[in-house]
Order: C-alpha cells, then structure tokens, then sequence
C-alpha cells in the first residue's frame, strides 16, 4: 500500500522527528458517522448557517440544541465505535520516538476512547456544554434544555454546547502553532481541508521544512508532498506500520 514514491519521501524522515497529525470527520466515516461535506453529509441535510453559528444560537436556540442533542445521541450510539484508524494513532503515538501531537476537528471523542492522550479538540467537544456566562465546561452526554441553569454561576439559559461555531476561535491555536513549528512530518487524515485555520496548517508546517502528507478517500486539492487514498481503516494502519517499521 505504501508506494516506491511515498517511501522515497519518508526516506529522509528523522526517527525522532516531530508528528503532527490533523483528523477530521472522514476518521470517524467508518464508524459509523456523517462527514460535513460528502454527498451524504450534514451539510447537505442542514444549512451551516442555521445550526453553526453564534448568531444562530441567539435567532432560534431551540433548533441549535436540538442539532447537537441529535449529534450527541449518534456519537452515544452503541454501535458507534472507534476504529482501526482510531486505533493505529493510539500505537503511533506509544511508539514513536520524537515529540507527537494529535489535533482533532473532531467533536465526537472516538479518538479519546480509543485512549489518545496528546489530543486537541480544537474546534470543541460533543459531550462537553459550557456556559455562555461564567465560561464553566463540564462533561455532559444528555439532551440540553434551552432553559437549562448553569450549575455554577445559576444563570437560566446560558448553557450550549462546547463547540467552536463559525466565527469563533479554535481552541489551542498556541500549543499547535508551537507543535507545527518543530515539526518533520504533518499528516493530514481525513478532511476537505476547507475550513481555517486547520487548513492552513499544512502550508504552516510545510514552510517550517515538515514533510507534509494527505490520508483521504480522494485528492482534496491541497498542497501536500504525497498521500495515500483509500478507506482511512486500510490506509492508516498500513502508514503507521510503515513508520513504525521502516523510519524508526
Ligand atoms: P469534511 O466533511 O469537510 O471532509 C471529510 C473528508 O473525509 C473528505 O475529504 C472525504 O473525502 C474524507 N473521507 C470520507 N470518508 C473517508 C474514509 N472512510 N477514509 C478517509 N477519508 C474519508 O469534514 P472536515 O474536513 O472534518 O467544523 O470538516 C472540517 C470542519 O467543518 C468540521 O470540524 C466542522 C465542519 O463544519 C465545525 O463544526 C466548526
């Protein structure tokens, strides 16, 4: 699975080179989750706008948490588990030897119950609310009432979902600009690459000498050095074991 010209770029790789790894929503696809943007994603069933906004919450918060209500009971489907991809970063991360980080767009925690550890949600988690006034974030995997009160500060409706909507900012935007910036190779697995600043972490890490890499179903249309196309349960594994095996 590993092509002549995918091992003659990992060649140069140090064994103690930093690793980045950016996941998006195609990592959790055979898991039985929707991706955003391919024909049977979600946003193709609900505008973004309607649900993924600040600017939503305030208009109708009624429709927002119903949004995240019926996303979190999917994620707490029991059929819903983490996969071999999932599964492989966990072994990456224990085997390699150089600095590793794993940053998620991913607000489902399929990378955490795999038993990820250097993990970022940077765009928030499903089963976490917080509240709008006080900032308090605590685990939560029910249904949120738009009424609910916050437990610490007692305000009466200001509790929503801890995901970062459009026109917010990402979380950790610090740890993984410093991750990016001692890194030797990038992996981008996953993801259209459409939404900023994920997507440009790739020319991120690139200009700092990264040898950067695109794990997906198809070419997205970034500029990565190479890739490896197919189901993210075949090709991740087979990567890892590369790695593993052959650079370290
Ligand atoms: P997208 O839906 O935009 O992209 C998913 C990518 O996964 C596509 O490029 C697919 O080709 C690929 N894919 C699908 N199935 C796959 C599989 N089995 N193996 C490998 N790849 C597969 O999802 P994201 O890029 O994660 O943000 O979207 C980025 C952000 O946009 C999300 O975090 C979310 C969304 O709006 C917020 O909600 C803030």
């Amino acid at each position: 699975m590993i092509d002549p010209s995918l091992k003659r770029l990992l060649q140069g790789l140090r064994p103690d080179a930093g690793l980045v790894v950016l996941t998006g929503a195609g990592i959790s696809r055979e898991s039985g989750l929707h991706t955003f943007r391919d024909a049977d994603g979600i946003w193709a069933q609900v505008r973004l706008e309607e649900v993924a906004t600040p600017q939503a919450f305030a208009r109708d918060p009624t429709r927002v948490q119903g949004f995240y209500n019926a996303r979190r009971r999917a994620v707490l489907d029991p059929a819903v588990q983490p996969n071999a991809a999932h599964d492989a970063l966990v072994r990456l991360e224990r085997e390699w030897r150089g600095p590793f980080l794993l940053v998620t767009q991913n607000v489902d925690d399929l990378h955490d119950r795999a038993g990820s550890q250097k993990l970022l949600h940077m765009h928030g988690e499903l089963l976490k609310i917080c509240c709008a006034a006080c900032t308090r974030i605590d685990r939560f995997d029910g249904d949120l009432a738009t009424d609910a009160i916050c437990p610490d500060c007692g305000a009466r409706g200001t509790l929503r979902p801890h995901i970062v909507w459009f026109g917010e900012m990402p979380l950790f935007m610090e740890e993984i600009g410093e991750a990016l910036s001692g890194a030797g190779l990038f992996l981008s697995i996953g993801t259209s690459g459409t939404v900023y600043p994920a997507a440009g972490f790739t020319a991120e890490a690139r200009s700092n000498g990264a040898i950067t890499l695109e794990i997906n179903m198809e070419e997205t249309g970034g500029r990565f050095d190479g890739g490896l196309y197919g189901p993210a349960t075949q090709t991740v594994p087979s990567l890892v074991e590369f790695l593993l095996k052959e650079v370290q």
